[in-house]
Protein backbone atom coordinates (compact mmCIF):
# COMPACT_ATOMS: atom_id res chain seq x y z
CA UNK A 1 0.00 0.00 0.00
CA UNK A 2 2.45 3.09 -1.24
CA UNK A 3 0.82 5.78 -2.68
CA UNK A 4 1.85 7.82 -4.84
CA UNK A 5 4.53 10.99 -4.24
CA UNK A 6 3.66 14.59 -5.36
CA UNK A 7 3.30 16.98 -3.07
CA UNK A 8 1.32 19.35 -4.50
CA UNK A 9 -1.59 16.77 -5.70
CA UNK A 10 -1.40 15.51 -1.76
CA UNK A 11 -2.19 18.82 -1.00
CA UNK A 12 -4.87 19.03 -3.52
CA UNK A 13 -6.23 15.81 -2.27
CA UNK A 14 -6.75 17.01 1.01
CA UNK A 15 -8.03 20.37 0.60
CA UNK A 16 -10.43 19.24 -1.33
CA UNK A 17 -11.44 16.28 0.79
CA UNK A 18 -11.62 18.73 3.84
CA UNK A 19 -13.42 21.42 2.13
CA UNK A 20 -16.05 19.11 1.12
CA UNK A 21 -16.89 17.87 5.17
CA UNK A 22 -20.11 18.49 6.58
CA UNK A 23 -19.21 20.78 8.80
CA UNK A 24 -16.29 22.35 7.76
CA UNK A 25 -17.85 25.57 6.38
CA UNK A 26 -18.82 26.00 9.99
CA UNK A 27 -15.61 25.26 11.56
CA UNK A 28 -13.14 27.19 9.14
CA UNK A 29 -15.66 30.67 10.17
CA UNK A 30 -15.92 29.66 14.09
CA UNK A 31 -11.71 29.67 14.25
CA UNK A 32 -12.09 33.45 12.54
CA UNK A 33 -14.13 34.36 15.23
CA UNK A 34 -12.23 32.99 17.61
CA UNK A 35 -9.20 33.64 16.17
CA UNK A 36 -7.76 30.23 16.80
CA UNK A 37 -5.20 28.54 14.37
CA UNK A 38 -6.85 25.22 13.87
CA UNK A 39 -5.83 22.03 11.99
CA UNK A 40 -6.72 18.54 11.20
CA UNK A 41 -4.01 15.81 12.42
CA UNK A 42 -3.10 12.24 12.55
CA UNK A 43 -4.34 9.10 11.55
CA UNK A 44 -7.25 11.15 9.48
CA UNK A 45 -4.76 12.73 7.22
CA UNK A 46 -2.31 9.99 6.83
CA UNK A 47 -5.00 7.65 5.97
CA UNK A 48 -6.15 10.27 3.57
CA UNK A 49 -2.59 9.85 2.04
CA UNK A 50 -2.42 6.19 2.06
CA UNK A 51 -5.67 6.21 0.02
CA UNK A 52 -8.05 5.00 2.94
CA UNK A 53 -11.33 6.38 4.15
CA UNK A 54 -11.78 7.05 8.03
CA UNK A 55 -14.58 8.54 10.13
CA UNK A 56 -12.24 9.95 12.89
CA UNK A 57 -10.72 13.21 12.77
CA UNK A 58 -9.04 15.05 15.50
CA UNK A 59 -9.16 18.50 15.13
CA UNK A 60 -5.96 20.40 17.12
CA UNK A 61 -6.66 23.61 18.71
CA UNK A 62 -3.96 26.29 19.65
CA UNK A 63 -6.04 27.69 22.44
CA UNK A 64 -9.26 25.99 23.84
CA UNK A 65 -10.02 22.96 22.07
CA UNK A 66 -12.80 22.14 24.17
CA UNK A 67 -14.27 25.94 23.97
CA UNK A 68 -14.09 25.34 20.40
CA UNK A 69 -15.68 22.06 20.26
CA UNK A 70 -18.83 23.20 22.44
CA UNK A 71 -19.24 26.41 20.42
CA UNK A 72 -19.03 24.12 17.06
CA UNK A 73 -21.50 21.99 18.63
CA UNK A 74 -24.14 24.64 18.88
CA UNK A 75 -23.88 25.83 15.64
CA UNK A 76 -24.87 22.29 14.04
CA UNK A 77 -26.99 21.87 16.37
CA UNK A 78 -25.90 18.98 18.43
CA UNK A 79 -27.61 17.72 21.49
CA UNK A 80 -24.18 16.68 23.21
CA UNK A 81 -20.80 17.59 23.49
CA UNK A 82 -18.71 15.37 25.49
CA UNK A 83 -16.22 17.31 27.03
CA UNK A 84 -13.52 16.15 29.30
CA UNK A 85 -12.13 18.44 31.57
CA UNK A 86 -8.70 16.47 32.89
CA UNK A 87 -7.36 15.98 29.80
CA UNK A 88 -8.95 18.98 27.56
CA UNK A 89 -10.47 17.00 25.14
CA UNK A 90 -14.18 16.92 23.84
CA UNK A 91 -15.69 15.04 21.10
CA UNK A 92 -18.98 14.62 19.39
CA UNK A 93 -20.65 13.04 16.53
CA UNK A 94 -21.92 14.48 12.98
CA UNK A 95 -23.34 12.92 10.47
CA UNK A 96 -21.07 9.86 9.94
CA UNK A 97 -17.83 11.34 11.31
CA UNK A 98 -16.45 11.11 14.83
CA UNK A 99 -14.41 14.33 15.82
CA UNK A 100 -12.04 14.64 18.67
CA UNK A 101 -11.11 18.11 19.91
CA UNK A 102 -7.54 18.31 21.64
CA UNK A 103 -6.30 21.49 22.62
CA UNK A 104 -2.03 21.91 21.96
CA UNK A 105 -0.91 20.54 24.80
CA UNK A 106 1.88 17.87 26.13
CA UNK A 107 1.18 14.83 27.98
CA UNK A 108 3.10 13.14 30.28
CA UNK A 109 3.12 9.77 32.29
CA UNK A 110 4.56 10.56 35.57
CA UNK A 111 6.99 7.00 36.27
CA UNK A 112 4.47 5.33 38.65
CA UNK A 113 1.01 6.49 37.24
CA UNK A 114 -1.10 5.41 34.68
CA UNK A 115 -2.50 8.55 34.18
CA UNK A 116 -1.31 11.29 31.78
CA UNK A 117 -0.88 14.74 33.14
CA UNK A 118 -1.31 17.41 30.35
CA UNK A 119 -0.09 20.97 29.87
CA UNK A 120 -0.97 23.65 27.43
CA UNK A 121 1.71 24.21 24.50
CA UNK A 122 2.07 25.27 21.49
CA UNK A 123 1.54 23.95 18.01
CA UNK A 124 4.87 22.83 17.35
CA UNK A 125 5.42 21.59 20.78
CA UNK A 126 1.98 19.46 20.47
CA UNK A 127 3.43 17.59 16.95
CA UNK A 128 6.47 16.96 18.33
CA UNK A 129 4.93 14.92 21.32
CA UNK A 130 2.60 12.59 19.02
CA UNK A 131 3.89 9.27 18.44
CA UNK A 132 4.90 8.94 14.79
CA UNK A 133 6.00 11.23 11.98
CA UNK A 134 3.51 9.76 9.81
CA UNK A 135 0.85 10.72 12.74
CA UNK A 136 2.16 14.26 13.28
CA UNK A 137 1.40 15.55 10.13
CA UNK A 138 -1.34 18.92 10.60
CA UNK A 139 -3.13 20.48 7.81
CA UNK A 140 -5.00 24.22 8.65
CA UNK A 141 -8.45 24.39 8.18
CA UNK A 142 -8.48 27.86 8.84
CA UNK A 143 -9.62 30.61 5.92
CA UNK A 144 -6.22 32.37 5.36
CA UNK A 145 -4.34 29.16 4.94
CA UNK A 146 -6.75 26.48 4.27
CA UNK A 147 -5.08 23.26 3.10
CA UNK A 148 -1.81 24.14 3.82
CA UNK A 149 -0.27 20.87 5.22
CA UNK A 150 2.22 21.20 8.30
CA UNK A 151 4.64 18.56 8.21
CA UNK A 152 7.48 19.38 10.31
CA UNK A 153 8.87 15.77 10.84
CA UNK A 154 8.41 14.44 6.76
CA UNK A 155 6.02 12.08 8.00
CA UNK A 156 4.80 12.25 3.97
CA UNK A 157 8.18 11.09 3.17
CA UNK A 158 8.23 8.40 6.14
CA UNK A 159 4.14 7.16 4.52
CA UNK A 160 5.95 6.58 1.26
CA UNK A 161 8.88 5.01 2.31
CA UNK A 162 7.11 3.05 4.56
CA UNK A 163 8.87 3.97 7.94
CA UNK A 164 7.55 4.06 11.30
CA UNK A 165 9.69 6.81 13.12
CA UNK A 166 9.40 9.14 16.16
CA UNK A 167 9.46 12.87 15.94
CA UNK A 168 11.43 13.11 19.32
CA UNK A 169 13.88 10.57 20.31
CA UNK A 170 11.99 7.10 20.76
CA UNK A 171 13.23 6.88 24.56
CA UNK A 172 11.36 10.11 25.25
CA UNK A 173 8.30 9.32 22.53
CA UNK A 174 7.29 5.57 24.24
CA UNK A 175 8.60 6.99 28.25
CA UNK A 176 5.60 9.64 27.31
CA UNK A 177 2.58 7.07 26.45
CA UNK A 178 4.54 3.10 26.68
CA UNK A 179 1.04 2.10 24.79
CA UNK A 180 2.60 3.50 21.90
CA UNK A 181 4.59 0.51 21.00
CA UNK A 182 1.53 -1.27 20.56
CA UNK A 183 0.43 1.36 18.56
CA UNK A 184 3.98 1.21 16.21
CA UNK A 185 3.55 -2.66 16.13
CA UNK A 186 0.09 -2.06 15.02
CA UNK A 187 0.79 0.56 11.99
CA UNK A 188 3.68 -1.72 10.61
CA UNK A 189 1.68 -4.78 10.87
CA UNK A 190 -1.50 -3.06 9.24
CA UNK A 191 0.36 -1.07 6.67
CA UNK A 192 3.16 -3.67 6.47
CA UNK A 193 5.79 -0.70 7.29
CA UNK A 194 9.26 -1.54 8.74
CA UNK A 195 10.68 0.28 12.18
CA UNK A 196 13.10 2.67 12.04
CA UNK A 197 16.37 1.16 13.22
CA UNK A 198 16.08 3.58 16.35
CA UNK A 199 12.28 2.51 17.40
CA UNK A 200 13.10 -1.09 17.06
CA UNK A 201 15.69 -0.69 19.65
CA UNK A 202 13.70 2.04 21.62
CA UNK A 203 11.05 -0.86 21.29
CA UNK A 204 13.30 -3.33 22.46
CA UNK A 205 14.84 -0.92 25.33
CA UNK A 206 11.29 0.21 26.64
CA UNK A 207 8.77 -3.15 26.43
CA UNK A 208 8.84 -3.51 29.95
CA UNK A 209 7.37 0.01 29.94
CA UNK A 210 4.08 -1.91 29.00
CA UNK A 211 3.56 -3.20 32.61
CA UNK A 212 2.43 0.14 33.62
CA UNK A 213 -0.40 -0.03 30.69
CA UNK A 214 -3.84 -0.87 31.40
CA UNK A 215 -4.71 -4.14 30.27
CA UNK A 216 -7.61 -2.90 28.26
CA UNK A 217 -5.48 -0.90 26.20
CA UNK A 218 -2.89 -3.43 25.30
CA UNK A 219 -5.21 -5.64 24.62
CA UNK A 220 -7.56 -3.14 22.23
CA UNK A 221 -4.16 -2.48 20.53
CA UNK A 222 -3.23 -6.59 20.30
CA UNK A 223 -6.95 -7.41 18.81
CA UNK A 224 -6.46 -4.30 16.24
CA UNK A 225 -3.34 -5.94 15.32
CA UNK A 226 -4.63 -9.33 14.74
CA UNK A 227 -7.46 -7.66 12.69
CA UNK A 228 -5.14 -6.39 10.21
CA UNK A 229 -4.39 -8.10 6.56
CA UNK A 230 -1.44 -9.74 7.71
CA UNK A 231 -1.17 -9.95 11.98
CA UNK A 232 2.11 -12.40 11.37
CA UNK A 233 3.62 -9.20 10.97
CA UNK A 234 2.89 -7.61 13.99
CA UNK A 235 3.29 -11.08 15.84
CA UNK A 236 6.76 -11.28 14.61
CA UNK A 237 7.64 -7.73 15.73
CA UNK A 238 6.32 -8.20 19.01
CA UNK A 239 8.62 -11.46 19.51
CA UNK A 240 11.82 -9.91 18.11
CA UNK A 241 11.21 -7.14 20.03
CA UNK A 242 10.66 -8.97 23.40
CA UNK A 243 6.75 -7.05 23.83
CA UNK A 244 5.71 -10.62 23.20
CA UNK A 245 7.04 -11.71 26.28
CA UNK A 246 5.48 -8.96 28.64
CA UNK A 247 2.40 -8.71 26.67
CA UNK A 248 1.85 -12.51 26.19
CA UNK A 249 4.53 -14.98 27.29
CA UNK A 250 2.86 -18.10 26.62
CA UNK A 251 3.02 -16.88 22.69
CA UNK A 252 7.03 -16.15 23.52
CA UNK A 253 7.93 -19.42 24.69
CA UNK A 254 6.84 -20.95 21.08
CA UNK A 255 10.13 -19.35 20.09
CA UNK A 256 12.84 -22.25 19.96
CA UNK A 257 10.53 -24.88 20.06
CA UNK A 258 11.06 -26.83 17.36
CA UNK A 259 9.15 -29.36 15.42
CA UNK A 260 10.66 -31.66 12.53
CA UNK A 261 8.35 -32.49 9.34
CA UNK A 262 10.80 -34.17 6.68
CA UNK A 263 11.98 -31.45 5.00
CA UNK A 264 12.84 -28.60 7.39
CA UNK A 265 12.83 -28.09 11.41
CA UNK A 266 10.00 -25.44 11.97
CA UNK A 267 10.18 -22.97 14.69
CA UNK A 268 6.73 -23.62 16.50
CA UNK A 269 6.18 -19.31 16.93
CA UNK A 270 6.87 -18.93 13.55
CA UNK A 271 5.29 -21.25 12.05
CA UNK A 272 2.17 -19.93 14.20
CA UNK A 273 2.76 -17.10 12.49
CA UNK A 274 2.47 -18.36 9.24
CA UNK A 275 -1.28 -20.16 10.28
CA UNK A 276 -2.74 -16.66 11.15
CA UNK A 277 -1.67 -15.34 7.91
CA UNK A 278 -3.62 -17.85 6.08
CA UNK A 279 -6.20 -17.75 7.81
CA UNK A 280 -6.17 -14.06 7.75
CA UNK A 281 -6.31 -14.36 3.87
CA UNK A 282 -9.82 -16.31 4.21
CA UNK A 283 -11.41 -14.65 7.32
CA UNK A 284 -11.51 -11.46 9.19
CA UNK A 285 -13.25 -13.03 11.84
CA UNK A 286 -10.55 -12.15 14.81
CA UNK A 287 -11.90 -14.81 16.96
CA UNK A 288 -11.09 -17.20 14.36
CA UNK A 289 -7.72 -16.06 13.60
CA UNK A 290 -6.81 -15.91 17.61
CA UNK A 291 -8.29 -19.40 17.65
CA UNK A 292 -5.62 -20.08 15.04
CA UNK A 293 -2.92 -18.08 17.11
CA UNK A 294 -3.37 -19.95 20.07
CA UNK A 295 -3.90 -23.61 18.66
CA UNK A 296 -0.76 -24.56 19.59
CA UNK A 297 0.28 -23.04 22.91
CA UNK A 298 0.83 -26.11 24.69
CA UNK A 299 3.36 -27.52 22.78
CA UNK A 300 6.27 -26.50 25.20
CA UNK A 301 4.74 -27.71 27.96
CA UNK A 302 3.84 -31.33 26.25
CA UNK A 303 6.85 -31.80 24.66
CA UNK A 304 8.56 -35.01 25.22
CA UNK A 305 11.24 -37.15 23.16
CA UNK A 306 9.77 -40.64 22.38
CA UNK A 307 12.67 -43.14 21.04
CA UNK A 308 11.79 -44.22 17.49
CA UNK A 309 8.95 -41.50 17.49
CA UNK A 310 11.19 -38.18 17.65
CA UNK A 311 9.54 -35.36 19.64
CA UNK A 312 5.90 -35.68 20.36
CA UNK A 313 3.29 -33.44 21.70
CA UNK A 314 0.97 -35.85 23.21
CA UNK A 315 -2.39 -33.95 24.41
CA UNK A 316 -1.13 -30.35 23.51
CA UNK A 317 -4.78 -29.66 22.15
CA UNK A 318 -6.37 -30.31 25.30
CA UNK A 319 -3.42 -28.71 27.75
CA UNK A 320 -4.35 -26.04 25.67
CA UNK A 321 -7.39 -25.30 25.67
CA UNK A 322 -7.47 -25.82 29.18
CA UNK A 323 -4.60 -22.67 29.45
CA UNK A 324 -7.58 -20.75 27.68
CA UNK A 325 -9.48 -19.54 31.12
CA UNK A 326 -6.20 -18.33 32.55
CA UNK A 327 -5.39 -16.70 29.31
CA UNK A 328 -8.65 -15.04 28.95
CA UNK A 329 -8.30 -13.52 32.47
CA UNK A 330 -4.98 -12.30 32.43
CA UNK A 331 -5.76 -10.51 29.18
CA UNK A 332 -9.13 -9.48 30.10
CA UNK A 333 -10.60 -10.75 26.77
CA UNK A 334 -14.64 -11.31 26.39
CA UNK A 335 -15.47 -14.77 28.18
CA UNK A 336 -18.19 -14.83 25.57
CA UNK A 337 -15.45 -15.84 23.14
CA UNK A 338 -13.69 -18.40 25.08
CA UNK A 339 -15.68 -21.85 24.68
CA UNK A 340 -15.41 -20.94 20.50
CA UNK A 341 -12.05 -21.01 20.83
CA UNK A 342 -11.25 -23.29 23.58
CA UNK A 343 -13.40 -25.82 20.93
CA UNK A 344 -11.15 -25.23 17.67
CA UNK A 345 -8.11 -25.73 20.07
CA UNK A 346 -9.27 -28.69 21.99
CA UNK A 347 -10.45 -30.47 17.96
CA UNK A 348 -7.60 -29.18 16.00
CA UNK A 349 -6.03 -32.61 15.26
CA UNK A 350 -9.13 -34.12 15.20
CA UNK A 351 -10.27 -33.75 11.19
CA UNK A 352 -6.68 -34.95 10.36
CA UNK A 353 -7.33 -38.15 12.65
CA UNK A 354 -10.68 -38.77 10.67
CA UNK A 355 -9.52 -38.03 7.62
CA UNK A 356 -8.32 -41.61 6.88
CA UNK A 357 -10.49 -43.60 4.31
CA UNK A 358 -11.05 -46.63 6.83
CA UNK A 359 -12.73 -44.11 9.25
CA UNK A 360 -16.18 -44.90 10.34
CA UNK A 361 -19.52 -43.00 10.51
CA UNK A 362 -19.34 -42.83 14.33
CA UNK A 363 -16.33 -40.87 14.14
CA UNK A 364 -17.83 -38.71 11.93
CA UNK A 365 -20.57 -38.23 13.74
CA UNK A 366 -18.62 -36.92 16.87
CA UNK A 367 -16.92 -34.38 15.16
CA UNK A 368 -20.32 -33.05 13.75
CA UNK A 369 -21.75 -33.42 17.79
CA UNK A 370 -18.02 -32.20 19.05
CA UNK A 371 -17.70 -29.28 16.94
CA UNK A 372 -21.45 -28.24 16.05
CA UNK A 373 -22.01 -24.78 14.22
CA UNK A 374 -18.62 -24.31 13.88
CA UNK A 375 -17.12 -27.24 12.19
CA UNK A 376 -16.74 -25.39 8.84
CA UNK A 377 -14.13 -22.83 11.32
CA UNK A 378 -12.90 -25.90 12.57
CA UNK A 379 -11.49 -27.25 8.81
CA UNK A 380 -10.47 -23.39 8.40
CA UNK A 381 -8.17 -23.49 10.91
CA UNK A 382 -6.71 -27.01 9.88
CA UNK A 383 -6.28 -26.00 6.31
CA UNK A 384 -4.82 -22.95 7.37
CA UNK A 385 -2.14 -25.08 9.79
CA UNK A 386 -0.44 -26.73 6.48
CA UNK A 387 2.66 -24.52 6.13
CA UNK A 388 4.47 -27.35 4.33
CA UNK A 389 7.16 -26.18 1.72
CA UNK A 390 6.16 -29.71 -0.25
CA UNK A 391 3.48 -29.12 -2.62
CA UNK A 392 2.54 -33.21 -2.85
CA UNK A 393 2.17 -33.20 0.57
CA UNK A 394 -0.22 -29.99 0.34
CA UNK A 395 -2.42 -31.16 -1.75
CA UNK A 396 -2.77 -34.89 -0.12
CA UNK A 397 -3.70 -32.95 3.33
CA UNK A 398 -6.34 -30.43 1.20
CA UNK A 399 -7.74 -33.94 -0.23
CA UNK A 400 -7.92 -35.67 2.53
CA UNK A 401 -9.60 -32.21 4.44
CA UNK A 402 -12.22 -32.65 1.23
CA UNK A 403 -13.01 -36.18 2.10
CA UNK A 404 -13.52 -35.34 5.30
CA UNK A 405 -16.21 -32.86 4.53
CA UNK A 406 -17.84 -34.76 2.07
CA UNK A 407 -18.38 -37.78 4.84
CA UNK A 408 -19.83 -34.75 6.99
CA UNK A 409 -21.89 -33.75 4.37
CA UNK A 410 -23.20 -37.35 3.95
CA UNK A 411 -23.64 -38.25 7.53
CA UNK A 412 -25.12 -34.94 8.35
CA UNK A 413 -28.06 -35.68 5.62
CA UNK A 414 -28.19 -39.28 6.58
CA UNK A 415 -29.13 -38.27 10.44
CA UNK A 416 -29.86 -34.68 10.46
CA UNK A 417 -27.29 -34.49 13.29
CA UNK A 418 -26.41 -30.59 13.44
CA UNK A 419 -28.64 -29.80 16.63
CA UNK A 420 -28.00 -33.14 18.08
CA UNK A 421 -29.57 -34.21 20.92
CA UNK A 422 -31.29 -37.50 22.11
CA UNK A 423 -35.14 -36.75 20.39
CA UNK A 424 -36.52 -38.96 23.51
CA UNK A 425 -36.43 -35.38 25.70
CA UNK A 426 -35.62 -35.83 29.78
CA UNK A 427 -39.58 -35.04 30.95
CA UNK A 428 -40.59 -38.18 28.85
CA UNK A 429 -37.64 -40.08 30.17
CA UNK A 430 -38.99 -38.96 33.58
CA UNK A 431 -42.78 -39.86 33.18
CA UNK A 432 -42.35 -42.90 31.13
CA UNK A 433 -39.65 -44.72 33.31
CA UNK A 434 -41.61 -42.96 36.49
CA UNK A 435 -37.98 -41.10 37.43
CA UNK A 436 -37.36 -37.72 39.61
CA UNK A 437 -35.31 -35.62 38.57
CA UNK A 438 -31.59 -36.39 39.16
CA UNK A 439 -28.47 -38.27 37.56
CA UNK A 440 -30.55 -41.40 36.37
CA UNK A 441 -32.20 -39.33 33.61
CA UNK A 442 -28.70 -38.07 32.45
CA UNK A 443 -27.65 -42.22 32.10
CA UNK A 444 -30.66 -42.48 30.43
CA UNK A 445 -29.67 -39.80 27.69
CA UNK A 446 -26.67 -40.20 27.15
CA UNK A 447 -27.38 -43.81 26.35
CA UNK A 448 -29.67 -43.37 23.83
CA UNK A 449 -27.02 -40.38 22.04
CA UNK A 450 -24.65 -42.69 22.70
CA UNK A 451 -26.40 -45.33 20.56
CA UNK A 452 -27.46 -42.67 17.62
CA UNK A 453 -23.64 -42.01 17.68
CA UNK A 454 -22.29 -45.31 17.57
CA UNK A 455 -24.86 -46.15 14.41
CA UNK A 456 -27.11 -48.35 16.63
CA UNK A 457 -30.14 -46.71 16.32
CA UNK A 458 -31.10 -43.84 13.74
CA UNK A 459 -31.41 -40.54 14.85
CA UNK A 460 -35.41 -40.84 15.03
CA UNK A 461 -37.54 -40.53 17.93
CA UNK A 462 -39.40 -44.08 17.39
CA UNK A 463 -36.14 -45.79 17.11
CA UNK A 464 -34.93 -43.72 20.79
CA UNK A 465 -38.28 -44.86 22.85
CA UNK A 466 -37.66 -48.43 21.94
CA UNK A 467 -34.32 -48.25 22.96
CA UNK A 468 -34.60 -46.03 26.04
CA UNK A 469 -37.33 -49.04 27.00
CA UNK A 470 -34.83 -52.04 25.90
CA UNK A 471 -32.01 -50.52 28.16
CA UNK A 472 -33.98 -48.89 30.89
CA UNK A 473 -34.24 -52.26 32.89
CA UNK A 474 -29.86 -52.35 32.72
CA UNK A 475 -29.58 -49.18 33.30
CA UNK A 476 -32.27 -47.91 36.03
CA UNK A 477 -32.03 -49.19 39.34
N1 LIG B 1 -1.58 9.98 19.46
C1 LIG B 1 -0.36 9.95 20.10
N2 LIG B 1 -0.10 9.00 21.05
C2 LIG B 1 -1.03 8.10 21.37
C3 LIG B 1 -2.29 8.11 20.74
C4 LIG B 1 -2.52 9.07 19.78
O1 LIG B 1 0.50 10.76 19.80
N3 LIG B 1 -0.76 7.19 22.29
C5 LIG B 1 -1.85 11.06 18.47
C6 LIG B 1 -1.40 10.71 17.08
O2 LIG B 1 -1.05 11.90 16.44
C7 LIG B 1 -2.65 10.14 16.46
C8 LIG B 1 -3.74 11.02 17.07
O3 LIG B 1 -3.25 11.27 18.39
O4 LIG B 1 -2.65 10.22 15.07
C9 LIG B 1 -5.10 10.40 17.11
O5 LIG B 1 -5.07 9.19 17.81
P1 LIG B 1 -6.08 8.00 17.54
O6 LIG B 1 -7.38 8.55 17.09
O7 LIG B 1 -6.02 7.11 18.70
O8 LIG B 1 -5.41 7.17 16.37
P2 LIG B 1 -5.21 7.47 14.83
O9 LIG B 1 -3.76 7.81 14.59
O10 LIG B 1 -6.22 8.43 14.36
O11 LIG B 1 -5.33 6.07 14.11
P3 LIG B 1 -6.35 4.87 14.31
O12 LIG B 1 -7.71 5.44 14.35
O13 LIG B 1 -6.07 4.01 13.14
O14 LIG B 1 -5.94 4.26 15.61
Amino acid sequence: MRPENNIESIRKKIEKNLRQLPFMEHATKLASIRGERVYVVGGYIRDLIMGVGKKDIDILVVGDGTGFAVELGKLLGIQEVMVYGNFGTANFKFDDFDLEFVAARKESYNKESRNPEVVPSTFEDDISRRDFTINAIAVSINEDTFGEISDIYNGIDDIFAGIIRTPLEPDLTFDDDPLRIMRALRFASRFNFSFDPGVFEGIKRNAHRLEIVSQERITEEFMKIMATTQPGIGLRLMYETGVMGVVFPEMEKLGGVEQVDEYRHKDVFYHTCEVVDNISRVTEDVWLRFAALVHDIAKPQTKKFVEGTGWTYHGHEEFGARMMKFIFKRMKLPFAKINYVKKLVRLHLRPVAISKEEVTDSAVRRLIVDAGDDLEDLITLCRADITSKNENKVRNILKNYERVMQRVLEVREKDALRAFQSPVRGEEIMSVLDLKPGPQVGVVKTAIEEAILEGIIPNEYEAAFKYMLEVAGKLVK
